[in-house]
């Protein structure tokens, strides 16, 4: 089995939870951690047992040992974070949202080409089996047509203009941040709408604080998503059929429930160890193992599609980032 030396690039809330799951995986060696500060890589580097600490994310570049840089940044800087380490010739997984806007993220996949070097989204819950088995029943349309996706995601986080979640500087905003689950689920499921209608609560920065997004499909599919950080929510995605309902949680590691007519079933799927991340790491070696520079899943059709539907969602409520639009 090859093994594929890994380095995070910028040491931070989902960096750690990333750096936990890699940990369950056989062939990845947890190599480097790159910060803009070496006190804060060496403190990472000790607490999930990476080889290398690097205080500056040029540096970790320049190591030629280094195989795949996983980008952990505000999604303000995924895009200079990725075109650098692409040049690098690193492997890159970059969290979403991947980039900004749709020319970002036309820039990268550019780069991807150019350098002919992996590229992949790291939306991780379209490589887990609950998501999974969620497109196979609809695929079976053993519940007939899919109708109507409701999804949620909402957390409460107070306002502060400095942080990450309401500065526009960092990508701040409701949408890009976890809107971008309910979009993705319903892009997946429903495909691309016919039109598009949404409303945003604003915050004082002029970032998007709560935003509600109806998608209209011919033959009244529709979609209602939601996703705001002025309070908690139980974030449920539920999908509706001619005859009956699913629905799973934004854990996703939850039981997929299923009612009918004939009564209620529950069913699990193994999510394995960890939080779930892990699929999308190992999904970024095996896409390395064949000599792909692009997932079969995660495709770069797939981050187009989705970046330009959220900058047409965010057209509507008119968020700008600056510097970036
Ligand atoms: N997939 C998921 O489930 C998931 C969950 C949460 C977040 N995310 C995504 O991951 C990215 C990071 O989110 P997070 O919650 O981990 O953020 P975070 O805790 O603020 O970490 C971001 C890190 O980026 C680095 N950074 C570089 N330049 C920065 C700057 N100018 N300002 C602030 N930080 C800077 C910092 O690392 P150093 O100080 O070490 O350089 C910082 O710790 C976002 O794009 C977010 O959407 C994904």
């Amino acid at each position: 089995m090859k093994k594929y030396n890994w380095a995070i690039l910028g040491c931070g809330w989902i960096a750690e939870i990333f750096a936990s799951d890699l940990k369950v995986l056989d062939n990845a060696v947890l190599y480097a951690a790159a910060s803009r500060d070496i006190s804060k890589a060496e403190k990472f580097a000790e607490k999930f047992g990476f080889q290398k600490a690097y205080g500056s994310y040029l540096e970790m570049l320049e190591d030629d040992k280094v195989d795949i840089v996983y980008i952990a940044t505000p999604h303000t800087l995924h895009c200079e974070h990725t075109l650098l380490s692409l040049k690098h010739k690193k492997a890159v997984l970059c969290e979403k949202a991947f980039a900004i806007n749709e020319k970002e993220v036309q820039l990268m996949i550019n780069a991807s080409k150019e350098y002919n070097t992996f590229l992949m989204e790291a939306f991780w819950t379209r490589l887990v089996p609950t998501f999974k088995k969620v497109l196979s029943i609809i695929e079976s349309k053993k519940l007939g047509a899919l109708k109507t996706v409701q999804s949620d995601f909402m957390f409460h986080s107070p306002y502060n203009e400095k942080s990450r979640l309401y500065n526009l500087d960092l990508g701040g905003g409701a949408l890009l941040d976890i809107g971008i689950y309910p979009v993705f689920t319903a892009l997946e499921t429903l495909g691309e709408p016919k039109n598009i209608i949404s409303n945003a609560i604003k915050s004082p920065t002029g970032s998007d604080e709560h935003i509600d997004i109806i998608f209209e499909y011919e033959n009244d599919q529709k979609a209602y998503l939601r996703a705001g950080f002025k309070n908690d929510a139980p974030n449920y995605s539920i999908f509706h059929f001619e005859k009956g309902t699913v629905q799973i949680s934004r854990e996703m590691n939850c039981p997929i429930i299923i009612k009918t007519e004939g009564g209620i079933q529950e069913l699990k799927e193994d999510d394995g160890p960890g939080y779930g991340y892990y699929f999308e790491a190992s999904h970024v070696m095996e896409c390395l193992d064949q000599g792909l520079i692009e997932s079969p899943i995660l495709t770069n059709e797939f981050s187009l599609r989705l970046i330009k539907t959220l900058d047409k969602i965010r057209a509507k409520v008119n968020v700008v980032y600056p510097n970036h639009d």
